[in-house]
């Protein structure tokens, strides 16, 4: 999950070869202005695109290094500074095993000290910061709580901020272990959801300090994709986020996806057996003594091993209570979607041949069955079978693409859409209104090496959100139009809470049509009905009769 792939690198076959290429706009060491923290003084560096000026701010620290006490303990702040912090770098990111989807090690630095953040904005909306403020749009990154960086797939800013002239801020939390383990009442001082707090806490820096950038603290709009869209999710339910963002886009998850509790404790015991704590009394200081190093290489082959739970203040019950209650600030205004082919990314886990990245191999029948099993319980397999195969048919690919659709239905798709009605459903007359979206416009350069069964997979959205096209000559002239029009629909709605005008079509809630706004700019303006009512219909039967057994996520060995 989440943003797989360092989208600047393209990734040839299976040769492990990576080409990255530079697309860094032209700088010098322009520096900007000093802007005076709370904290201390800071310093920026300024870029340019389109003759505009942008200003960077990397790797400014919103909360103390978390380590030693302060590992696996709540976000404190910074000790202040006096002397001027050049912030023209990215901080490290967080520590990280290697994403086990492509087998690729992430190749920068990565450091337990990680809780930094980024801002860019341009320049005349930081020298106008007095007179008037522009909308934030605050990004939590994906990676399935595992991996990934704030500024990982969003182009440092350009051309999304020079464009549309918002403020942009990519952050990092703490990942895997370091953000989500949890030994549940056994060591009740070690929280759930840090990852969460993390991010809970910068939006409160954000609150407290974007205006000195030129940015609204009352408009601020919180996106992400995949594990950061989930996170949106939580923080949508979350009674300690409340008043800190007034819009929020999901790209891709909720809180809709697997979180079971007694797992994440076991897992977490799991771990802590493995380390030389295993025979300690005190989970705590022995775990805040081990060498990170040691953690990391507990982590295990599970992509999603250590992930958020019900419980805490940040997410107080099960979110389906939350949602069926009302007990959840209903003012804000979603945006929300999917990806047509999700899941594609992720089948080869359940049988490398069949669902093979490059040439995957015929499916039959049969088989088609066993793999339908593996994540339906037996009750339901019958049930299923007919919903998603129909009469029996050895037709391979339509067996594969219907595997996909179960696939994506039940992790992605059928969670956000779901959601979104059920936040809609509970709103009062002045609540906020839910837009969805249905992206189904393959880019052309992001992995293009990918067969076409895969189609529009996830985590396809980024590079259309962030502008990659425009500055990456590899893309079409489709995705150069769809790529402004998605900045458009994104920075517009941050700034009025709707989305534009889709050519002729004017974008109805679902509080008004049950149905999403088609992005393709074959079909611009179309919106698709029949993916959104199945998963409403079908949705309470589904959610039930997962198995138990379900591992999509567990990788056994490397992939390619
Ligand atoms: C920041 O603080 C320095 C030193 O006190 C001062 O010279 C400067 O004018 C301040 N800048 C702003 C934007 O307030
Ligand atoms: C911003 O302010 C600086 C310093 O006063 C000035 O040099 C620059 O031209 C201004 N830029 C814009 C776009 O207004
Ligand atoms: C600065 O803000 C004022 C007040 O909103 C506005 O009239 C002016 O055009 C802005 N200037 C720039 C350079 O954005
Ligand atoms: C961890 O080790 C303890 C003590 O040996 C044992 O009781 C417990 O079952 C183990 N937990 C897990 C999840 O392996
Ligand atoms: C599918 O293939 C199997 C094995 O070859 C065969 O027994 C079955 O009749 C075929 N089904 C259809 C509908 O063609």
């Amino acid at each position: 999950m989440g943003n797989l792939y360092h989208n600047k690198c393209l990734f040839k076959m299976n040769i492990l070869i990576l080409f990255c290429l530079i697309f860094s706009p032209v700088h010098g060491l322009n520096l900007t202005p000093i802007v005076n923290l709370t904290s201390g003084p800071i310093q920026g560096k300024v870029t340019e695109y389109a003759s505009i000026d942008v200003y960077q701010f990397l790797g400014i620290p919103y909360a103390k290094s978390p380590v030693g006490k302060l590992r696996l303990q709540l976000p404190v702040k910074p000790d202040p500074w006096t002397e001027v912090k050049s912030v023209t770098d990215f901080g490290p990111a967080c520590l990280q095993p290697m994403n086990p989807v492509l087998n690729i090690p992430y190749t920068g630095k990565t450091s337990e000290d990680c809780l930094y953040l980024n801002i860019y904005v341009t320049e005349s909306t930081f020298n106008n910061s007095s007179e008037r403020l522009r909308p934030v749009l605050f990004w939590i990154h994906g990676g399935a709580f595992t991996f990934g960086y704030g500024n990982e797939g969003n182009t440092e800013g350009i051309p999304m901020v020079p464009l549309h002239d918002v403020v942009l801020v990519t952050m990092n939390y703490r990942l895997n272990a370091f953000g989500f383990i949890y030994f549940g009442a056994n060591e009740p001082r070690i929280p759930p959801n840090i990852g969460f707090q993390d991010q809970l806490f910068a939006l409160k820096w954000v609150h407290e300090n974007i205006h000195m950038f030129g940015g609204d603290p009352n408009s601020v709009t919180i996106f992400g994709e995949s594990a950061g869209s989930v996170s949106i999710s939580a923080h949508l339910l979350s009674p300690p986020s409340k008043g800190l963002f007034k819009r929020a886009i999901l790209e891709s998850g909720t809180v809709y996806i697997d979180h079971d509790l007694d797992a994440l404790i076991t897992g977490s015991w799991e771990l802590y057996n493995k380390t030389s704590c295993s025979k300690s009394e005190d989970v705590l200081e022995c775990m805040q003594n081990l060498k990170a190093k040691e953690i990391l290489n507990g982590l295990g082959d599970k992509l999603v091993a250590f992930s958020f739970t019900a419980g805490g203040d940040i997410l107080p019950y099960e979110p389906s209570k939350i949602l069926a209650e009302g007990l959840y600030d209903n003012s804000v205004d979603l945006l929300l979607g999917v990806e047509k082919n999700e899941a594609s990314m992720f089948m080869n886990a359940i049988d490398p041949m069949a669902f093979n990245h490059f040439s995957p191999m015929p499916i039959s029948y049969r088989e088609a069955t066993n793999f339908l099993e593996r994540i339906f319980d037996s009750k339901s397999i019958d049930y299923f079978r007919e919903l998603y195969f129909g009469p029996e048919t050895n037709n391979s690919d339509y067996l594969r693409t219907q595997l996909e659709r179960a696939y994506s239905d039940l992790l992605f798709v059928c969670p956000t859409f779901v959601f979104g009605h059920q936040y809609a459903s509970n709103l009062g007359t002045n609540g906020g209104k839910v837009y969805a979206y249905y992206h189904t416009q393959r880019p052309k350069a992001y992995l293009p090496f990918f067969n076409e069964w895969m189609g529009t997979f996830h985590s396809s959205d980024i590079p259309y959100v962030f502008g990659l096209p425009l500055i990456n000559p590899d893309y079409s002239q489709k995705d150069i139009s769809l790529s402004r029009e998605m900045m458009k629909i994104w920075t517009h709605f941050a700034e009025n809470g709707e989305p534009p005008m889709v050519g002729e079509t004017k974008w109805k809630p679902f509080q008004e049509k049950m149905s999403a706004m088609i992005l393709n700019i074959d079909d611009w303006g179309k919106t698709e009905t029949g993916r959104v009512e199945f998963c409403l219909k079908q949705w309470d039967y589904l959610y039930p009769h997962v198995s138990k057994k379900f591992q999509l996520f567990r990788y056994q060995s490397p992939i390619l």
